[in-house]
Parts: structure tokens; C-alpha cells; sequence
């Protein structure tokens, strides 16, 4: 059996606008294990930043985590995520559970060098006594980042580097400190193609050099199939279906995953739309009833409208919530 480091328990997330309630995430569950990559895929406004978001209770205003349970595994036993106050989920959250967000411009402050924000993510978590030995440390992980040069890179400003350079420093940022878990979000989808390619191989070997999991969102299939060892589908806010990258690919069994499968002949593009399945993402504040799917299903049946699947586990470790099976 292979060892759990979190496990989701039906997480759920609203957010109070004026036009609604929005049920963004609705009764999530998944395990992540230990040293793997797990993905999670699924169309635009699924409710994948949402889900990993919620795991450090880093959501804000006007959305509030309703309901749910995130265990994660400590070497010193279990602890609830969401029960942690503001002061200790601080403490994990950038330190044992860091972050690598898509947009390197919004995660860097243009007024500090970048060794300096390195400098600091490992301050403010005690790894080191102060911002100058900070510096220090911050040459090694621009070299482990693969950033030439990096005794003069670490007194450059972020405007200073390119786009590529820049991802690598905020990656830098997130292992400054060692985490056991790095969850990045679409983290190549501002870089061009190449540059894509070459973060996706560092998070991979600073994956193994660290022996970290890591949580992976893309809408890049390319991407789940080279570099995922499980893979989580989304669809309007819930998990329709879990298995091996094999078992996926091989085998997807929920009508939402074939189709999500069969509209992207070209994987590096985002799924905005999917041509194989009519219909568009429903409007989460009114979502349709049973399977969330169901109005877009060419399956669909009479239950399908009353009854909110279940995620049932039809072969080893492949879970589908479908009423099909
Ligand atoms: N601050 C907010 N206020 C209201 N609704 C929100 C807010 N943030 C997210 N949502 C809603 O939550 C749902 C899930 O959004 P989320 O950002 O998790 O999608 P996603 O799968 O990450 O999409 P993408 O692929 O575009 O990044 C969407 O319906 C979105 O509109
Ligand atoms: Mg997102």
C-alpha cells in the first residue's frame, strides 16, 4: 500500500458574491501519496486553484472553506490543515507546503532582488538567523534552479530577468525551504514553449533531489502523461474520476475524461472548450443537480438528474463517480 502524506476529505468551498453563493468546490476527496506527482486536470474554472488553495486554507474573502477535512502526515503523526489557527498554518504553508504559482510577475515584488526574496522566504521560517545569511544560501538555490551566473543573479531586480529566469526564481522560492509538498499551479503557462519544457525538468529533478511530492495543476495533458504518476479529473467543482496516468490514458471510464481526452489533439493547448463534448462549463452558483455533468452527457440517464454520484473504485486505485458503473 502505498503511504499517504494528505488526505482530502470532502472539501468544499464557497464564495458569498452578490450575485450568490458560487459552489466552487463541492465535497472533494483525494489522497495524495507520498513522493509522487499528482495531477490535477480538468477545464478553465473547474475548481483546480480552488481545491489547492484550500489545502493551506488560503482562501480569501468573500470564499470561506465550509466544510472538509485535509489530514497531512507529519512525521510526528496526522494533523487537520484546516483546523491549524492563522499563526500555525503560516508555519507550514511556504515552509513544508510551498506554492509555485503560474504568473512570476504577481509572485515576485518588483522592489527587492530576488536573493533578497529568497532570503526572506527562509527567514521569516527560521531557516536561517538573518537576511544576509540568507543571500548566501540564496546563490546555491539559484544554482540549483539552474540560474547561470548566480553570485551576480542574486542582486538583480526581477525586471532585470526574463521571463523564464524569473519562474526559476519563484520555484526557488518555493523549495528555499525544503517542502515536502510543492503544489504548482500552471506553472509554465506564461512561458513560451521551450522555456516551458526546461521548468517542467527542473520541478522533476529538484522533485527527486529533495524527494518532495508534488501537487501539479495544468490543463497540459502533454504534461500530466510525461511527468504524472496519478491524475485527478475536475469537472464544475468536483472530482469525477481518479487513477494511474496508465489508467487514465489507457482506460478513462467517466464520459467527461474521454472527452476531455478526445478534444485536445494538440496537448499544450489550454482547454478552454471542448469540441468533443457540447455545452460549456455550468455557472457554479446554480450547478445542475445529481451529476454535475449530466446536462453535457451524451450517456446521461434519468438518475444521472437526481443523484450525485459517488466516487466508487472500479479496478485497483481507479476511482470513477459515475452512475454508468
Ligand atoms: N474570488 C472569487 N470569487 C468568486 N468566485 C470565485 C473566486 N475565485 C474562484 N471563484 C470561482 O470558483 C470556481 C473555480 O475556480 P478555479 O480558479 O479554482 O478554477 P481553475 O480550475 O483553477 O481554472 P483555470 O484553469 O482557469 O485556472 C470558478 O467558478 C470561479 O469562478
Ligand atoms: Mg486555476
Amino acid at each position: 500500500m502505498p503511504e499517504s502524506i494528505l488526505q482530502v476529505r470532502n472539501l468544499t468551498v464557497h464564495f458569498y458574491t452578490y450575485a450568490g453563493i458560487v459552489r466552487a468546490i463541492e465535497k472533494v476527496s483525494f489522497d495524495v501519496y507520498k513522493g509522487e506527482t499528482f495531477a490535477l486536470v480538468g477545464e478553465t474554472g473547474c475548481g483546480k486553484s480552488v481545491t489547492s488553495r484550500a489545502l493551506t486554507q488560503l482562501i480569501e474573502s468573500p470564499g470561506r472553506i465550509v466544510e472538509g477535512e485535509v489530514l497531512y502526515y507529519r512525521d510526528e503523526g496526522p494533523v487537520d490543515l484546516l483546523k491549524l489557527d492563522e499563526e500555525q498554518i503560516r508555519e507550514i504553508r511556504g515552509n513544508e507546503i510551498a506554492y509555485i504559482f503560474q504568473d512570476p510577475h504577481a509572485s515576485l515584488d518588483p522592489l527587492y532582488t530576488v536573493g533578497y526574496q529568497i532570503a526572506e522566504a527562509m527567514e521569516v521560517h527560521g531557516k536561517v538567523k538573518s537576511i544576509k545569511e540568507g543571500i548566501k544560501k540564496a546563490v546555491d538555490i539559484l544554482r540549483a534552479v539552474l540560474i547561470p551566473d548566480s553570485e551576480r543573479r542574486v542582486k538583480n531586480y526581477p525586471h532585470e530577468l526574463s521571463g523564464g529566469m524569473k519562474q526559476r526564481v519563484v520555484i526557488g522560492i518555493g523549495i528555499a525551504n525544503n517542502p515536502k509538498i510543492l503544489i504548482a499551479d500552471e506553472p509554465t503557462t506564461a512561458l513560451d514553449v521551450t522555456v516551458q519544457a526546461q521548468i517542467l525538468d527542473l520541478i522533476n529533478q529538484l522533485k527527486e533531489k529533495y524527494k518532495a511530492t508534488v501537487i501539479l495543476i495544468t490543463h497540459n495533458l502533454g504534461v500530466v502523461a510525461e511527468t504524472a504518476d496519478r491524475v485527478a479529473v475536475m469537472y464544475a467543482g468536483k472530482i469525477v474520476e481518479i487513477g494511474s496516468v496508465e489508467q487514465i490514458f489507457k482506460n478513462p471510464l467517466h464520459p467527461y475524461t474521454k472527452g476531455l481526452l478526445k478534444a485536445v489533439p494538440n496537448p499544450m493547448t489550454k482547454i478552454e472548450r471542448l469540441e468533443a463534448i457540447p455545452g460549456t462549463v455550468p455557472n457554479l452558483i446554480t450547478p445542475p443537480s445529481g451529476c454535475r455533468f449530466h446536462p453535457r452527457c451524451p450517456f446521461a440517464m434519468d438518475i444521472c438528474k437526481q443523484k450525485i454520484p459517488e466516487l466508487k473504485e472500479i479496478e485497483d486505485g481507479h476511482f470513477v463517480a459515475c452512475h454508468l458503473y
